[in-house]
């Protein structure tokens, strides 16, 4: 039986003891240590990015010389350094020439989304919001990454779930899907992670 949900499990708290901005920031943590999607010097774009907790860790890995973006209907308080936020819809159609300028390069290396609709509890809906959202964040992959980039976008399980994986597979050599170990026992996510841009 999934454990019942306990807004300030283990991953909170470790969070909260890191200064980390969320517990979501384990996941791409995770992510990063299997698959090394981001490298020093690189240029990243977090969609879905408030309040930061991605943002943290792949600032940490792309190190001084690498430029992080992160974009998000919220506002994101400032973190600094190599990272700049955007805030905005990322349905918002001049999304993609924003980002290439606060990127500062014509192409980036990593895109991530850790995009998530508000949630109405009505299942087949929120799985079609989330996989539109999903959808959304590759095409802005398969505009900005440069061949080689690399992908990873969390999405809701069940629905079209297999015509976006398959989408994936085609945009990229090779197309995975990971479950974090931060993610939460009765939670339907998963992350899909696509490798090396055709
Ligand atoms: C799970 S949270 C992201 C957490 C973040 N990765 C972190 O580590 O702090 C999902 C985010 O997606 C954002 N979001 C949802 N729909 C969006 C949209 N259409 N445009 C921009 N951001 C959106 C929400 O505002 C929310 O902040």
């Amino acid at each position: 039986m999934p454990k019942p949900y306990d807004p300030r499990d283990a991953f909170y708290r470790r969070a909260k003891a890191q200064q980390l901005r969320a517990r979501s920031a384990f996941k791409i943590e995770e992510i990063q240590q299997r698959f090394r999607l981001a490298r020093p010097g690189g240029a990243v774009v977090d969609l879905g990015a408030a309040p930061g907790g991605f943002l943290q860790i792949l600032a940490r890995a792309v190190g001084p010389a690498g430029r992080v973006v992160g974009v998000d209907v919220a506002p994101i308080r400032a973190l600094g350094g190599v990272v700049e936020t955007i805030q905005a819809d990322v349905m918002a159609p001049d999304l993609e020439a924003r980002l290439r300028e606060k990127l500062q390069r014509p192409n980036a290396d990593l895109v991530a989304s850790d995009l998530a609709p508000k949630t109405t509890g009505i299942r087949q809906a929120d799985e079609a919001k989330s996989l539109a959202l999903a959808r959304r964040a590759l095409d802005l992959a398969r505009a900005l990454l440069h061949p080689g980039g690399h992908f990873v976008a969390k999405v809701f399980m069940g629905g079209e779930f297999d015509a976006f994986f398959a989408a994936v597979k085609g945009a990229f050599e090779e197309a995975r899907v990971v479950r974090p170990e931060a993610t939460r026992a009765r939670s339907r996510e998963v992350y899909v992670v696509g490798l090396r841009r055709r």
